[in-house]
């Protein structure tokens, strides 16, 4: 069968119309949180192993454009700003990244784009925002494509170029191009899942994990000490990356039907375990490293204690970082809301913690 890799070079629109086309395309697009880990890949931003996550409601990326295309062959020319302001370590990375593709995007060589981006989220939250920049940007380029080749269609087809092409900006943003749970990467339990782009899980998840909350404490806002992309290639000589790749692939199986169960138990169990997995990864890499910080553990012991003194069912799950993603049942929210505010706000930095749930999925401005 023939690969989306080849699919989409082979459906890339090489014509370009002879006035040119010109106009502007705006998307908003979420952040997500993996409860079954993408660590460690291989060629271009393909994963060792699938991954599933939940998209969210309140942290997100508005990527706005206006481009120009015309029949002239040249480097892409773009004007980036970030919050009102050029940057130019973005705009250099933005840069790269368009050269990357213009084999799916020919018109990449004949455009000139200026891109106005802003995040929903504080600067300084310690929160990766590349997966809700690059799917927001991804959405705009296949919205771009969409107007070359005459359609107004937001179908399936759409989405799924979206999907292939933020995950050639980073890996994880291929499955915020979808509301709820996302599973990326091939795996059994789902038949046309594939490395190339995420699929969503939306319609077979039950309930209670649809309207779940998120409340994301920032135990520390520093921007990290080890990159993502440093620890994925740590991954290659780490001794134990054969049995991660199996556990994550097993894992990815159960959580799938844990979402569609509803299993409230077994969902806390398996995504805790998750989340410390990545972390053992970072300890036995070599050098080994661990993005974790004191406070880090205090609030994981007093997370695990609510847990088991009330009975209510939340949990953490962990990001390549200091930060801990909190998640619980909308229907729980007063008591630990209460929790939060009077064990955990102390461990925050500034007392700082987001609050999120899980979400619909980006949005055409
Ligand atoms: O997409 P990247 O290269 O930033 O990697 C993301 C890695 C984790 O956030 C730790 C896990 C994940 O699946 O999102």
């Amino acid at each position: 069968m023939k690969s989306l890799t080849e699919k989409f070079k082979s459906e890339a629109i090489r014509e370009i119309p002879a006035s040119g086309l010109s106009g502007s395309v705006s998307w908003q697009s979420p952040s997500n949180i993996a409860l079954v880990k993408y660590w460690g890949k291989r060629e271009i931003q393909l994963p060792m192993n699938p991954s599933v996550s939940l998209t969210l409601q309140e942290a997100h990326t508005t990527t706005k454009t206006a481009f120009s295309i015309s029949k002239i062959r040249r480097e892409p020319v773009l004007d980036y700003r970030f919050e009102g302001e050029p940057n130019n370590a973005f705009q250099a990375r933005i840069l790269k990244y368009l050269n990357s593709i213009e084999e799916f995007m020919p018109f990449l060589r004949n455009i000139e784009l200026v891109i106005e981006s802003s995040n929903s989220f504080p600067h300084s939250s310690g929160i990766a925002s590349s997966a809700s920049a690059f799917s927001a940007l991804a959405l705009c380029l296949a919205d771009m494509e969409n107007k070359l080749r005459g359609t107004e269609s937001y179908g399936s087809e759409f989405f799924n170029k979206a999907s292939f092409l933020a995950r050639l900006g980073s890996g994880s943003a291929a499955r915020s191009v979808y509301p709820g749970a996302v599973l990326w990467g091939e795996t059994d339990a789902l038949a046309d899942s594939s490395d190339e782009v995420a699929t969503g899980l939306y319609d077979s998840m039950d309930e209670v994990f649809k309207s779940f909350r998120n409340v994301i404490l920032i135990v520390d806002p520093r921007k990290k000490t080890v990159s993502s992309s440093a620890g994925h290639d740590l991954m290659n000589a780490n001794p134990f990356a054969e049995q991660r790749f199996d556990q994550a692939r097993r894992h990815t199986r159960e959580i799938i039907h844990i979402l569609k169960s509803g299993d409230l138990h077994a969902f806390s169990e398996l995504v805790e375990y998750e989340a410390l997995c990545l972390h053992a990864m970072m300890l036995s890499s070599r050098p080994g490293y661990f993005l974790f910080a004191p406070q880090t553990l205090s609030v994981l012991n007093r997370i695990r204690s609510f847990r088991s003194e009330t009975g209510i069912p939340v949990a953490f799950t962990l990001d390549a970082g200091a930060n801990v993603h909190f998640l619980f049942p909308d229907e729980n929210q007063d008591e630990v809301f209460h929790f939060i505010d009077t064990s955990l706000k102390e461990f925050c930095a500034d007392g700082k913690y987001l609050s999120d749930r899980v979400g619909r999925g980006p949005q055409k401005l």
